[in-house]
């Protein structure tokens, strides 16, 4: 028996980097953390489009040229499978499918998630697309979070197939070859790396450094940067501000429809037990000033939601929203009570650029420091 050097350096550097990538995208699936999740996903991207080319001009057992696709192969290595001798040396036919299924589902999961992205978030190379014309925003995070779904399937296909190789044929070594490269085979089968395949696996390692290092030293990273940046409303409404901000929040006008702001400002005498009253001028300035700005106007996030949520009801509190109950309704009661806190409507507490007109996930204070 001869030990063959089968899988080429930067075809285990290659396997390693992705497993590491794909758990921490796994790791970061998180609203507050999306940024790093995305950029992520983009350092996976990068790795793929590295392994599509190795497969056309990587050695002879990494290009899918080499990969058993043809279903009497898969029959004829399924009717066998019990038998020791094996006459794949690379990938066998249903290894070659699972491998395939993973750089496909793979693709689909990034290509999903900068949609996504863009269209939901309004961040990212996409965040254009976070536009009215996509009334269902989650679509597009749907579709992503099938394909992940799928990925954890062919994930496991993967293991389950390296762990019944290992004890249909342990002789093949074929776990141990991911990390040292060596298959145990009747010939000496090795490959050898010409100088081409060489710099071309250097050069994508340079570009895959190169991406976390401008990840890190970017500001306004245009992968993950927002479409929607803060609002001075001094600048816009200086009455707006100077009213409406004088006994809570300001908050944005997007975060309530129109008809919520006609019904409120209609009668601000009797404003949740308090008398808010604007002499007819004043009433009407800030009245078109939100309903210019109202959530029909906004592709924000919030605004979309609370629409949704609060649709024909006669709502004027957001708080009073089906969506924004749901949103908080695990925080505990004591921390609403809290000294710094005191309502549900103090957002500023708890939201740090409400008042600038973001309702960011990656902004939200620590709740545990109110309880
Ligand atoms: C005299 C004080 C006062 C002024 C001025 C005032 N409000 Fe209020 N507002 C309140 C109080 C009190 C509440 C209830 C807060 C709570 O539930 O803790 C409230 C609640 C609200 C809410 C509902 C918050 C929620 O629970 O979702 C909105 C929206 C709102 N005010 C908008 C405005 C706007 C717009 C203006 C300016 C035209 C304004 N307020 C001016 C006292 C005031
Ligand atoms: C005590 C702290 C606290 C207060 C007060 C509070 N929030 Fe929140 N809010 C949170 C936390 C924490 C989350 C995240 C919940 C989660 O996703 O698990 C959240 C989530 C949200 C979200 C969803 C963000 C997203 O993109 O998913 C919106 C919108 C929101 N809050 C709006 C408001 C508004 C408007 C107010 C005031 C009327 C308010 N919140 C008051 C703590 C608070």
């Amino acid at each position: 028996m001869f030990n063959s050097y089968i899988w080429s350096l930067p075809s285990r550097v290659f396997h390693w980097l992705f497993v590491a990538l794909m758990l921490l995208a796994f790791l970061t699936d998180d609203d507050k953390i999306l940024n790093y999740h995305a950029l992520i996903g983009y350092g996976v991207l990068i790795l793929l489009i590295f392994r599509f080319f190795w497969g056309y001009i990587g050695p002879k057992y990494s290009r899918f040229k080499d990969f058993p696709l043809a279903l009497r192969d898969v029959k004829e290595f399924a009717l066998n499978i019990f038998s020791s001798k094996q006459k794949y040396i690379g990938h066998n036919p249903i290894a070659s499918y699972v491998m395939i299924g993973i750089f496909v589902v793979v693709f689909l999961t990034i290509i999903t998630g900068i949609l996504a992205f863009g269209v939901q978030e309004a961040k990212g190379l996409l965040s254009s697309l976070n536009s009215t014309f996509f009334k269902k925003m989650e679509l597009f995070e749907e579709v992503h979070e099938f394909f992940s779904n799928l990925l954890i399937v062919l994930i496991a296909a993967h293991l389950l197939g390296v762990f019944s190789d290992r004890v249909l044929h342990p002789a093949h070594k074929t776990l141990s070859s991911i990390f040292n490269g060596l298959k145990s085979t009747k010939e000496d089968f090795s490959i050898k790396l010409n100088i081409f395949q060489k710099l071309f696996a250097l050069i994508f390692l340079a570009l895959f450094v190169a991406f976390f290092v401008f990840n890190i030293s970017t500001k306004n990273n245009p992968l993950v940067a927002s479409k929607h940046t803060t609002v001075d409303y001094k600048m816009q409404n200086a009455l707006f501000v100077k009213e409406c901000a004088s006994c809570h929040t300001l908050y944005p006008p997007h975060i309530l429809p129109s008809a919520s702001w006609v019904t409120m400002l209609g009668d601000l005498e009797n404003h949740f037990g308090d008398d808010a009253s604007l002499d007819e001028a004043q009433n009407r300035n800030i009245l078109d000033f939100l309903v210019k700005n109202s959530a029909e106007t906004s592709t924000q996030k919030v605004s979309v939601k609370v629409l949704d949520s609060i649709k024909n009801k006669d709502i004027i509190a957001i708080t009073q929203s089906d969506f924004w109950k749901k949103k908080h309704k695990d925080i505990p009661k004591k921390v609403f009570a809290h000294r710094d806190v005191k309502s549900k409507a103090n957002c500023k507490a708890c939201h740090s650029d409400i008042e600038k007109g973001l309702i960011e996930n990656d902004k939200i204070k620590d709740i545990s420091a109110f309880m």
